[in-house]
């Protein structure tokens, strides 16, 4: 593994060490009473287009698991869940198994080294929010989603778009609520961001263990995806949110974005 990866793993533990009081352990209660909480509304109109139905589904980095039981609400037959953090993982089967889902399971593991006997296991493959930002090269991250579906199965990214890597957040020197205009990072970013102060919307802060993380362009991401043998059938951009601030919501600059794409034929080798 990494050295980034495995200091990933450690921060990310740590984090849930140092979580709110009682963050994620009412997940359950909502899952029992809500239709497919936890999911933005634009979320849910692409998930209505796709027939769940039987199907063998999977969230890679799924963090505890909320959002994958969440969308077993719509007739997969098994689900699974990878995510390296292994405490998190462990609420995460402790959510599915408060709220009654038995045919959902979880897996501590980095997604590179997702075992082979999960290859061309999958109809659906899932990331969300804050997901692909923890790999420095999108080629090999792909390459392992394509290995994971099936002929015809879909990858579904829904996530932050790179332009927002580009602007000053609250509480950084550079924003100003006032002058909203403002691009600070370079969308070419190829340096990896560093941060030691906790992650924010699940622990306090407090000096952490290093989380390092990486920009994308949208190019990147496109040409990792076709590189791996898929084929992008839908791409939406919005203009607002999902996570970090909304000082920057509806004012012309895309802030999330979702992915459609089908894992095409592999090609016979020759010879
Ligand atoms: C921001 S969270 C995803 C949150 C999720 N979308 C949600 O809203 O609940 C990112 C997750 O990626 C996981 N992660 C980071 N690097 C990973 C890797 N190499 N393999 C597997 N999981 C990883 C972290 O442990 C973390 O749970």
């Amino acid at each position: 593994m990494k050295d980034y990866i495995q200091g990933n793993k450690e921060a990310w533990e740590e984090a849930f060490e140092h979580r709110h009081s009682d963050w994620g352990e009412r997940n359950y209660e909502r899952l029992l009473k809500e239709r497919l909480p936890f999911f933005h509304s634009d979320v849910i109109k692409e998930f209505e287009t796709i027939d769940f139905t039987d199907k063998t589904i999977a969230q890679f980095c799924c963090n505890n698991g909320r959002e994958l039981l969440s969308l077993m609400q719509l007739g997969a037959r098994n689900g699974v869940g990878f995510d390296i953090a292994e405490n998190i993982i462990e609420q995460a089967r402790d959510t599915a198994q408060k709220a009654g889902i038995d045919n959902c399971i979880f897996e501590a593991c980095n997604i590179l080294e997702i075992p082979e006997a999960y290859h061309h296991e999958f109809d659906f493959v899932m990331f969300t929010i804050g997901a692909i930002t923890w790999f420095d090269d999108l080629k090999p991250l792909f390459q392992k989603v394509s290995d994971c579906l099936k002929t015809g199965g879909l990858l579904f990214i829904h996530d932050f778009h790179p332009v927002m890597n580009m602007l000053p957040m609250p509480g950084e020197p550079d924003f100003d609520e006032k002058s909203l205009n403002k691009i600070v990072y370079s969308y070419f970013r190829s340096e990896p961001w560093i941060e030691n102060d906790g992650m924010g919307y699940m622990s306090e802060q407090y000096p952490s263990k290093t989380f390092t993380s990486f920009s994308h362009t949208i190019s990147d991401i496109i040409n990792a995806v076709s590189a791996a043998g898929m084929r992008v059938v839908r791409m939406q951009e919005y203009d607002y949110d999902i996570g970090l601030t909304d000082a920057y919501d509806k004012k012309g600059f895309p802030l999330s974005y979702l992915l459609v794409a089908e894992k095409q034929q592999e090609k016979q080798q020759k010879g």
